[in-house]
């Protein structure tokens, strides 16, 4: 753990929580506008949920019909809870659960080897949705993560899901993935 992810875990967001997400309404209206119908009524597991505010705007735009928050922070376990959100403890690094559909927003970026964590997510669930920035100055210097730049992500993309869909919204990218079934 470096230093920025350290201070981030026990300083920022056992004070403040997610902070950062009480400014991303745009982002879920862009986000709203894109949603292939396919994705909607879904069973959701929310890796990398914080503090549960934008597991709520999940829940909201995608109508899952059942969401549960993943993290290893206790505070933010803890503030999601508090929000009537069912949360569960998990590492990122480790085993994925399995289940219908996974969305990570500003998470996976934190994981320690993205692509092994991208893949037990293509092997654990059939729909994906990925919401992440890309590097920039701001997440270079503050983040505790380590956001790629987007010709990376994109790799990594490509690698992983191979067909999927994309979109650009300010400095993040956002990803539609369905599991392809052999007759598809
Ligand atoms: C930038 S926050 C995003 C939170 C939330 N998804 C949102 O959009 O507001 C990153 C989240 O990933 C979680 N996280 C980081 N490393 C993790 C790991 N190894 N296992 C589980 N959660 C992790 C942090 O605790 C934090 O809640």
């Amino acid at each position: 753990m470096n230093i920025k992810e350290w201070l981030g875990e026990n300083f920022v967001y056992r004070l403040f929580g997610c902070f950062y997400n009480k400014s991303h309404d745009d982002i879920f209206d862009f986000i709203k506008t894109k949603i292939p119908r396919e994705f909607f009524h879904r069973k959701i597991s929310d890796l990398g949920s914080g503090d549960g505010g934008n597991t709520e705007r999940i829940k909201k735009i995608f109508q899952a019909s059942k969401i549960v928050g993943y993290d290893h922070n206790d505070f933010l376990l803890e503030r999601a809870r508090k929000k009537g959100i069912r949360v569960k403890k998990f590492d990122l690094n480790k085993k994925l659960p399995k289940g219908e559909m996974a969305t990570f927003t500003f998470s996976l970026h934190h994981a320690y080897n993205k692509e092994n964590t991208l893949k037990n997510a293509v092997n654990n669930f059939d729909y994906i949705f990925i919401c992440e920035p890309c590097l920039d100055l701001y997440h270079w210097l503050f983040d505790g993560g380590e956001p790629l730049p987007k010709n990376k992500w994109i790799e990594l993309f490509d690698r992983v899901l191979k067909q999927y869909q994309i979109y650009q919204y300010k400095n993040n990218l956002i990803v539609f993935y369905k599991k392809l079934k052999k007759r598809d």
